[in-house]
């Protein structure tokens, strides 16, 4: 295939930010028009923003992408370099669920036998990816939690026939990641590249609004409030390093008009806020209008998004 395929998030992916990426546009500096940059997202989740990034910006010369979470950035970096092999997993395991439609208890059989396979973590590299996509697309509202062992626990979810194998974007987003540099770790570890030509958005795990959002659950490493402080910290390390950034978190003043932790924490910045739907939540009914924070280092608006 020869034309041009625009490669969007591969995952579903809570905190996905497709919602937010008008907000995050009329964020960005005026002179990513003008100038050739780096784009960093230290906490890439399924890439959103990255993948907007990346089809919108011709002068975007390369980009670097980090989470903490191994298997997702072992998905990553399969797709960029395996895309073959695993299309032909994926395949296999999408032709085989489908044939299942109709078979409620095999059906959940073959969920539960994939997801024991994944949590072996014995299969090489492109089965153990496709496996997580697998899992992604057919678990409990594409959920990613994982227990203290870093075993993956979501229950199988009840689409009929949920696409697995989206080859056309497979490849669209290996094409796309030509560009990027894939890294797992911890979001310092990108403090490497940062200069004055670098732009940073940064969609930390959100401060849960209450004790049962737990939005937290990404990972097996928890993400509190010292880490949000941890953040902070790093954020005015790359502002004295004249790095631009962007950060979203959600609004804890929306939910408790006293709680100033976001306005303290960041009262040297410039902070707005944005309304913004919440794709994953279980429960329907709260999938309503949530204020979100968009926090910068810098205030220009990009004119060209008006
Ligand atoms: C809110 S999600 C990002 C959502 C993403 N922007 C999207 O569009 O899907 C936060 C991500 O941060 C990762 N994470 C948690 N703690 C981290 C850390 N200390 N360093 C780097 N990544 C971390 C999680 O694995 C998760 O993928």
């Amino acid at each position: 295939m020869t034309e041009h395929r625009v490669a969007k998030p591969f995952l579903k992916w809570a905190g996905g930010k497709t919602q937010l990426i008008n907000d995050i546009a009329k964020a960005l500096p005026q002179r990513l028009d003008e100038e050739k940059f780096t784009y960093i997202e230290p906490f890439v989740g399924s890439g959103a923003v990255l993948f907007w990034m990346l089809n919108n910006f011709p002068n975007l010369e390369r980009a670097i992408i980090n989470d903490i979470n191994e298997d997702l950035i072992n998905t990553y970096k399969t797709i960029a370099t395996k895309p073959q092999e695993l299309i032909a997993i994926l395949d296999i395991l999408q032709e085989e669920f489908h044939s299942l439609e109709e078979k409620t208890e095999e059906k959940k059989e073959y969920y539960y036998s994939k997801r024991a396979l994944y949590n072996k973590r014995t299969e090489e590299q492109s089965g153990q990816s496709a496996l997580f996509i697998f899992l992604n697309k057919t678990c409990f509202n594409g959920l990613y939690r994982v227990n203290r062992k870093n075993e993956y626990n979501v229950p199988m979810g009840s689409y009929k026939r949920p696409t697995i194998c989206d080859k056309e974007n497979i490849w669209a987003v290996n094409e796309a990641l030509q560009r990027v540099e894939i890294l797992c770790g911890d979001f310092e570890n990108t403090l490497y590249w940062a200069n004055e030509n670098t732009l940073f958005y940064f969609d930390p795990p959100y401060k849960p609004l209450n004790e049962t959002s737990s939005f937290n659950a990404y990972a097996k490493e928890v993400f509190n409030d010292e880490e949000q402080v941890r953040l902070r910290d790093f954020c005015n390390e790359l502002d004295a390093l004249q790095s631009t950034w962007i950060l979203s978190n959600s609004d804890v003043k929306g939910k408790n008009a006293n709680d100033n932790f976001f306005d303290e924490l960041y009262a040297e910045f410039n902070i707005q806020r944005v309304e913004a739907k919440r794709s994953i939540n279980a429960n329907p009914k709260k999938r309503g209008l949530l204020k979100e924070l968009l926090i910068t280092n810098h205030n220009k608006v990009y004119a060209m998004f008006y």
